[in-house]
């Protein structure tokens, strides 16, 4: 009897690897394998009224078996004192994915790679991107910012999440 049970147990213990790696896709996020979410990326109020701010958000990534951390970044302003006052933007520039950098002097988002560029409500001005920055869905709970991180498809007018 003690043999069964040493017997089953082992087969679990071989079987378990199987199970999981045939399964692992049908629990992992397509796109670029970030769990689906929102995310704490800070206290509300330690972001300053009136300009953008980066800031960063930690995402679990998940290919298979193989799960770890990164770390994205935000672009986040507060316009006002009210929760409904905040936007969020995927730093993202749906040309061909370069970081887009915030100039105040210029009040303009503005694409190190190809010198596309937005204004500050990050709506296209000018260059090969085909449209405006990406909003993000956010939301704040106990003043704390969450938000959620989406990939968009690159490269087209219409903004095509990348899904999950
Ligand atoms: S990647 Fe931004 S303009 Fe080309």
């Amino acid at each position: 009897m003690a043999t069964s049970a040493v017997v089953v147990l082992m087969g679990a213990c071989v079987a378990a690897p199987a199970v999981g790696y045939i399964l692992a896709p049908f629990f992992r996020r397509r796109g670029k394998g970030f769990e689906a979410g929102f995310e704490d990326v800070g206290a509300v109020d330690d972001v300053p009224i009136g300009a953008w701010h980066l800031l960063s958000l930690e995402l679990i990534e998940q290919n298979g078996w193989d799960k770890r951390r990164v770390t994205q970044s935000v672009w986040i302003r507060r316009r006002g004192p009210a929760d409904s006052d905040i936007d969020v933007l995927s730093p993202i520039c749906p040309h061909l994915c370069c970081h887009l950098n915030w100039r105040p002097d210029a009040s303009k988002f503005i694409c190190p790679c190809h010198g596309g560029t937005f204004n500050s409500d990050g709506n296209y001005l000018s260059g090969p991107p085909p449209r405006s920055m990406d909003p993000l869905e956010h939301r704040v709970e106990s003043g704390r910012l969450l938000v959620r991180w989406q990939d968009f498809k690159n490269g087209v007018p219409e903004r095509i999440p990348v899904l999950a």
